[in-house]
């Protein structure tokens, strides 16, 4: 019975310091396993003198059970201390800041394009695709400058070969959208690249972008430019916007204005962007030569029609108070990334 006693009282205390599976391992076969302390002197019982034996053999088993529950719960002791210290080991600071996730945006003028879409869209105006490198007859000769006609002057052009070229203007698309919509009437707009062999400045680029405006139908006039036009700023630039247009020429219109807004950074008063003059000019139109209408199909005795261009980066540098023109196209992020809109 002391051998008992004292057999628990070690085992107890060493099973409390076994901190690691392996070490509750170790402790369960030094006392328990097939060659433990308890497992030898239970073979050991069946030699003592037969009064001693069913009590002595009944303190070795209820030993046995104690030791075998409080193994147990001390193995699921040192699993959950083990569990902790892993989770410990492994936390995550939930208040540090995170990472920002790096975000594509539409460029500005895809912005500016889609917002003037979306104006003309709701005056009855379709997008109307036409390409970017054209033919001098469509560039020019249908458009009523034949070769050699001074007017081709206005347009410094990127020849590719003798018949080809990098579209110096939308108005091209003119020609293509009357060829095939002839012969319902027609209300599209043409957006596209344009190349000009200019200098480039903190005004002009040799690439930049155009909408073209075409409306073909009967009895349409000047007036209805106008209110197309005035309606178009307002909506795009505040409905306290001025227009106005300005007599011109353009060999393809007749008569030929050229439009301007009053200046949205001073309102008219005079400053660097407007050069003093209180307007800017945002971009070219008429109503439609009767010959350009003929090269498109439609009778002019019959059909009338109107037609604009202008200019998106003069656009979009008004909107947002864009001083140079060259920053669209240079790619600089810190640029860029000020024009958050993402659809
Ligand atoms: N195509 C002209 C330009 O680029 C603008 C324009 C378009 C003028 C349509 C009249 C009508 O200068």
């Amino acid at each position: 019975m002391t051998t008992l006693e004292l057999m628990e009282q070690n085992a107890l205390s060493e099973l409390q310091s076994a901190s690691t599976g392996e070490e509750l391992e170790a402790w369960h076969q030094e006392y328990l396993g097939r060659k433990g302390a308890l497992t030898l002197f239970m073979r050991t019982i069946g030699s003592l003198p037969a009064d001693e034996r069913p009590l002595v053999g009944q303190a070795a088993n209820s030993l046995r059970q104690v030791l075998e529950q409080r193994h147990q719960e001390r193995e699921a002791a040192v699993k959950l201390t083990e569990l902790a210290v892993g989770l410990e080991r492994e936390s995550v600071d939930v208040t540090l800041p995170g990472r920002r996730p790096v975000t594509g945006r539409l460029h500005p003028i895809t912005q500016t394009l889609r917002r003037i879409y979306a104006i003309f869209g709701e005056m009855g105006f379709q997008v109307f695709d036409a390409r970017e490198v054209e033919t001098d007859l469509y560039n020019f000769g249908l458009l009523n400058m034949p070769p050699h006609h001074p007017a081709r002057d206005m347009w410094d052009t990127f020849y590719i070969s003798d018949t080809a070229l990098l579209r110096t203007h939308t108005s091209p698309g003119q020609i293509h959208a009357m060829r095939a919509y002839y012969p319902q009437p027609i209300r599209v707009i043409l957006p596209g690249r344009c190349h000009r062999y200019e200098q480039v400045t903190a005004r002009s680029d040799s690439m930049f972008y155009q909408v073209e405006g075409l409306a073909v139908g009967h009895g349409i006039t000047m007036a209805d430019l106008k209110g197309v036009l005035g309606s178009f700023t307002r909506q795009l630039f505040g409905p306290e916007r001025q227009m106005r247009f300005r007599s011109s020429y353009f060999p393809f219109t007749e008569p030929s204005v050229e439009v301007d807004m009053d200046c949205t950074i001073c309102s008219g008063d005079g400053c660097r962007v407007c050069k003093q003059s209180g307007w800017v000019e945002i971009g070219g139109a008429g109503v439609v030569h009767p010959t350009v209408l003929r090269n498109g199909g439609y009778d002019p005795e019959e059909f009338s029609g109107f037609a604009f261009g202008m200019g998106i980066e003069r656009m979009a540098m008004l909107l947002h108070g864009i001083d140079d023109i060259r920053y669209f196209y240079s790619n600089d992020l810190r640029f860029l990334r000020q024009f958050g809109r993402l659809m």
